[in-house]
């Protein structure tokens, strides 16, 4: 794809950024003469429950960050210098108007994987392989932002048995997900939302082909798509989503889990840019990879209100039952990886420049979120399978 500009380059990367229920909940001011792009997680985009209190838009806005910041990097341009202040991020040094340059593949190509997957073939050396590019895609923001102090913990889990364990539990989480009504009603929504577009390219939501279902099941989701919300009880579609979803995660050959300690947004940003680091690192090693996050979706909706403790604490139970290092944390990001043939059908986005604000986004200068950065050596991602791995990179 030619780009215009600089700008032009930095934003499609920016854009290509994965979102819950392909929302987009962001939105971005530039400021020319500055040299500054400002970018804000924009609730009006995702009012669904799943976003409740604006943190899974903050999550994917991590993503965005992480894809500028791997386009710098890729264009052999110096590392910008970020900063944030509450929900907005600020990006500082782009030149709009300089010279166009490429978006990675890997950014272009990064897709959500919902097939089921080949079990058994994705080899050690592979997952060493994933777990370095992981790293040094994600030193590459903690270089710049500095990381943050919410002692986070990443797990990564490749032993069968476990695999299966925690497949009833991400099931049971879905189940209790998709029980609530406004959550599956907003899910539902987002595939309409893509469906209306008819024959022309989604720009916006979840079309049907790229759930990963076979001809049978579109079928029936485009009549559960028409049907009363009351009867989506009746016929067990909680059950049937929390079967499908035990389905999915057996037959990944690893899970990821990053656990954090808080909600600050400054770790919201951090986790969506630790997931998008990850998942581009799948993408380089051509594997197929999915999150599941209706662990973190639904204690986000328990903190927010959306849903009552009663309701989600069994499904805590069972997290800490088979994973005991879950306790007291709460899960920032989940995923499930595996070999899969690509999926057929691409999510659309919308053209960055629909997205650009005409006012002015900020209210006050932001400031640094944290101490300018060397990377913390400590930065602890620990493996209960024997992959010990740790952010040592420093220099970059
Ligand atoms: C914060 C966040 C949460 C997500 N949760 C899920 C999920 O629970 N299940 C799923 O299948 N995809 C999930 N996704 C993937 C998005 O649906 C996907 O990124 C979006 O539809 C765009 O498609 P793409 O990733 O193929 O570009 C999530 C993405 C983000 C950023």
């Amino acid at each position: 794809m030619d780009h215009t500009n600089w700008l032009d380059t930095v934003m499609t990367a920016a854009v290509a950024a994965p979102s819950g229920d392909n929302l987009q909940p962001w939105r971005f001011a530039v400021d020319s003469t500055a040299q500054k792009l400002r970018m804000e997680a924009c609730c009006a985009r995702d009012p669904s429950p799943m976003n409740a209190g604006n943190t899974m838009a903050r999550v994917s806005l991590g993503a965005v960050l992480m894809n500028v910041l791997l386009c710098h990097l890729a264009n052999g341009r110096p590392l910008p210098e970020v900063n944030q202040s509450g929900g907005i991020v600020e990006i500082a040094g782009i030149n709009g108007s300089a010279r166009p340059g490429r978006v990675p593949e890997a950014i272009l190509n990064r897709q959500t994987n919902r097939l089921l997957y080949y079990a058994g073939q994705v080899s050690a050396g592979e997952v060493d392989r994933l777990l370095g590019d992981y790293i040094d895609a994600f030193a590459v923001y903690c270089h710049v932002v500095g990381t943050v102090d919410s002692h986070d913990t990443t797990l990564v889990i490749t032993q069968p048995g476990r695999i299966a364990e925690l497949a009833e539990v991400v099931a049971r989480a879905d189940e209790t997900l998709f029980t609530h009504r406004a959550a599956r009603q907003a899910f539902l929504e987002a595939i309409r939302k893509a469906e209306a577009d008819g024959d022309r390219p989604a720009r916006v939501g979840l079309p049907i082909g790229t759930l990963g279902l076979g001809w049978h099941d579109r079928l029936a989701m485009r009549a559960v798509l028409r049907m009363r919300d009351t009867w989506l009880d009746l016929i067990g579609f909680a059950r049937q989503v929390a079967a499908r979803t035990r389905r999915l995660v057996r037959s990944a050959d690893l899970l990821w889990f990053h656990f954090v300690r808080d909600w600050e947004p400054a770790t919201d940003f951090m986790l969506g840019a630790s997931a998008q680091a990850f998942w581009i690192s799948t993408t380089l090693q051509h594997l197929a990879c999915q999150p599941m996050m209706s662990l973190a979706v639904l204690q986000s909706m328990a903190r927010h209100g959306f849903i009552g403790a009663a309701e989600v604490e069994p499904v805590w139970e069972m997290l800490e039952r088979v994973l005991p290092e879950a306790k007291g944390y709460r899960v920032g990001f989940v995923f499930r990886v595996g070999a899969a043939p690509t999926p057929p059908v691409r999510t659309g986005r919308l053209p960055w420049r629909e997205l650009l604000s005409v006012q002015e986004l900020d209210t006050g200068a932001p400031t640094r979120a944290t101490a300018p950065a060397s990377i913390r050596p400590e930065v602890p991602l620990l493996s209960t399978d024997g992959h010990v791995v740790s952010v040592t990179k420093k220099g970059l």
